[in-house]
């Protein structure tokens, strides 16, 4: 089982981004903790914080990974690019926030993801993402 994790804009800042809505754990250090908690599955983490290589990533991977965890971060509320990305393969995507970003700004309870990913999960903190990898596995 082959999974990536794809984080966009911003989150490479998490540990240090207003540690009060995205917590004062760094990506790096959560996801080591993922690859310890998942040994049997192959885990891959990829960020940018540019549009065009989070399309080129999803294009790479989408026709042989199992599984894309996707935290499009701030483009999940204007990227018609990634949602077609998401439509154009054939890996299923599993759409994941932080935060409940229906909890927030009305700007951020938009997404042009949700529409085309597989399912989404929001609001867990950095557990948002091991439930999603739990998902691909059942
Ligand atoms: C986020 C929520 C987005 O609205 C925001 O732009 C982010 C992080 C989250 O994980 O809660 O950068 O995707």
């Amino acid at each position: 089982m082959k999974i990536l994790i794809i984080n966009g804009p911003n989150l490479n800042l998490l540990g240090k981004r207003e540690p009060e809505i995205y917590g004062s754990d760094t990506f790096e250090d959560y996801f080591a903790k993922l690859q310890f908690k998942f040994k049997d599955v192959e885990l891959e983490y990829f960020q940018s914080n540019i549009e065009g290589e989070l399309i080129g990533k999803i294009q790479e991977v989408g026709f042989s990974y199992d599984g894309i965890v996707l935290n499009a971060a701030a483009y999940t509320h204007t990227s018609v690019g990634i949602g077609d990305a998401i439509k154009a393969v054939e890996t299923p995507v599993i759409e994941v926030h932080i935060s409940n970003t229906h909890q927030r700004e009305e700007f951020r309870h938009v997404s042009y993801i949700s529409p085309v990913a597989k399912g989404v999960i929001l609001g867990f903190g950095l557990q948002s993402y091991d439930l999603a990898i739990q998902s691909f596995l059942e």
